[in-house]
């Protein structure tokens, strides 16, 4: 069950008004086509761990453990710091939690879900009691600010929350579920600055280390994607939509989220949207939401949440929780 949440962004803020200054772009069209207003961007000292221990102390403090108590780190992100070692393994260094594993996962903006798929799947394999589970990204790091159809999408944030076992009372994870179609890989993508090639001053000129997208033809397959796994989730938990107390989607685009809604037959006033101030933030996306949503008293112990998710890969995943 999922014992604490916490959640953290960086403090500066871009707004659409800002894109309108350097793009040829306007707050108008950001909205409609979006639902986007601002997003908190990280500042040239912050780096992606310096907003992941907030979130992830908050999860701790939440959940009542301390460093000392942690089996495991899953650290899902595609921003992390540096190469290698581990974003999980600096997490781990940073919190002196000297007794964790501690891993990243790569799997894009449903990379929170496939860590907490994994981090239960590890727990019943008897390998912790105690997980945190990491979704954070400086996306600011991999967006070209010349390109208006990426450029106004993206956020930074961090998500944490700590796993721990079912008390037997119905509450935690009731269904999951994960998907991938490498060969939508090309919809969404950084074409450069990995190991076939390897960051060079061409790299650079040619911007091949920062995300390119064909935005339309990945709206398309994202509506798919999260039909299907909405479908998916709810077929596992066994559960009818109207079960459902809050659907927590990914925040990409409005227009994905009602159609997603809609989809699975669950009107917008159980759904969770927070994009306008945050964007997409990847990973961070949904723990943010499931933050705010506790915080706001609509997810209250007992209810019954759908978070689903897709992002570059393609991947898609969902889970139901009994909060
Ligand atoms: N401001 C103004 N115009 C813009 C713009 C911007 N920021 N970005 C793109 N446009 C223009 C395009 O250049 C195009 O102009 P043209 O008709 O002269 O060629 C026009 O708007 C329509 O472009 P299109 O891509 O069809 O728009 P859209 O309605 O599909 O919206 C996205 C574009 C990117 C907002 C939308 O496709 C989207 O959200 N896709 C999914 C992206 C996503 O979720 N990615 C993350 C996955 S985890």
């Amino acid at each position: 069950m999922i014992a604490g949440i916490g959640a953290a962004v960086p403090a500066g803020i871009m707004t659409n008004a800002d894109f309108e200054r350097t793009l040829d772009t306007s707050d108008q069209w950001i909205v409609e086509r979006t639902g986007i207003r601002e997003r908190h961007i990280a500042g040239p000292t912050e780096t992606l761990l310096s907003f992941t221990l907030v979130a992830a102390r908050l999860a701790m403090e939440r959940a009542g453990v301390t460093a000392a108590d942690l089996d495991g780190i899953v650290f899902a992100t595609v921003t992390p710091d540096r190469r290698l070692p581990s974003a999980a393994c600096d997490l781990q260094a940073q919190l002196g939690a000297t007794r964790a594993w501690a891993f990243d996962v790569v799997a894009a903006c449903p990379g929170w879900l496939f860590g907490l798929s994994i981090a239960e799947g590890l727990m019943r394999a008897g390998l912790g009691d105690t997980i945190l589970v990491i979704g954070a990204e400086k996306l600011s790091s991999i967006t070209d600010y010349e390109d208006r159809s990426t450029a106004i999408l993206f956020g930074d944030g961090a998500g944490a929350a700590i796993l721990t076992r079912a008390k037997g009372d119905g509450r935690g994870m009731l269904a999951s579920y994960m998907g991938s179609d490498g060969t939508l890989a090309p919809l969404l993508y950084i074409p450069g600055a990995g190991s076939a090639e390897p960051l060079t001053d061409q790299v650079l000129r040619d911007k091949k280390h920062l995300v390119k997208m064909a935005g339309r033809e990945v709206f398309k397959a994202a509506v798919l994607a999260m039909s299907r796994a909405t479908d998916e989730a709810i077929g596992r938990a066994g559960l009818p939509p109207e079960a459902i107390d809050l659907l927590i989607p990914h925040q990409a685009n409005l227009r994905i989220i009602e159609a997603t809604a809609k989809h699975a037959g669950i009107s917008m006033d159980k759904v969770m949207v927070n994009l306008d101030r945050y964007g997409n933030t990847s990973s961070a996306s949904i723990p943010l939401a499931l933050q705010q949503a506790e915080a706001e008293g609509r997810l209250k112990p007992g209810m019954v949440a759908m978070l689903v998710s897709f992002g570059a890969g393609f991947t898609w995943a969902s889970v139901v929780v009994r909060w």
